[in-house]
């Protein structure tokens, strides 16, 4: 399993500490909630943060982009020195063309799905993408309750990536704990984002390692 702290739940103030604090804790990626105020109801970072997150950790740094306009903002987190970017299906007509942007540019490339958006809509792009998102909260705020319907959503993708004979990494993000950790691994997720969980742990080592030992 991979764990991916979301910086959502960061203190700000003195965010490259709290990064410090679980790239030592062994997370194995950090997880950058982009918030345009349009496609979700919050604002928070631009490519500027994922630039000087940059030389300040050894992690992987995975940018989710809630935004409208996702294909005007990619090049510039890539540019910005993200290592994977994520688009949500429900925010642009031209989701294969926006994946195949991300590729070129030579990062990897990831799609979400909201809640409410079938895996069907996925059929086409899923041998183009590196990762797909499964939404297990509505998006916008960290600190949310996890979504049990979505554990059904992450087994039929498994599923699917089993008979497709693909290769994309299946991942998790919103309301994941100690508990709801466990069914979600169950149904086949490799990567766990984990927000308020673990940066609302009075020590987030011991929060990575109550994840990592709830699976086992
Ligand atoms: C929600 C974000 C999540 C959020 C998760 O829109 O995409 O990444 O930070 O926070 P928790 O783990 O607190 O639900
Ligand atoms: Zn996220």
């Amino acid at each position: 399993m991979k764990i991916a702290p979301s910086i959502l739940s960061a203190d700000f103030a003195y965010l490259a500490r709290d990064v410090e604090k679980v790239e030592q804790a062994g997370a194995d990626l950090l997880h950058v909630d982009v918030m345009d105020g349009h496609f979700v109801g919050n604002l928070t970072f631009g490519p500027l943060v994922v630039q000087a997150l940059r030389p300040v950790t050894n992690l992987p740094l995975e940018v989710h982009l809630m935004v409208s306009d996702p294909g005007v903002w990619a090049p510039e987190f890539a540019e910005a020195g993200a290592d994977t970017i994520l688009v949500h299906e429900e925010a642009t007509s031209h989701l294969y063309g926006v994946l195949q942007h991300i590729r070129a540019a030579g990062v990897r490339a990831g799609v979400v799905v909201n809640p409410g958006t079938s895996l069907s809509s996925l059929d086409e792009v899923l041998p183009l993408v590196d990762q797909v998102l499964v939404m297990t909260v509505n998006p916008g705020f960290g600190g949310q309750k996890f979504l049990t319907p979505m554990v059904d959503k992450v087994a039929r993708l498994y599923q699917l990536r089993q008979e497709r004979d693909l290769h994309f990494a299946i991942e998790v993000d919103g309301g994941i704990n100690d508990q709801t950790v466990k069914a979600a691994a169950a149904a086949g997720t490799d990567i766990f984002v984990a927000g308020s969980y673990v940066f609302g742990a009075s020590n987030v080592g011991d929060a990575i390692t109550a994840l990592r030992e709830a699976v086992k």
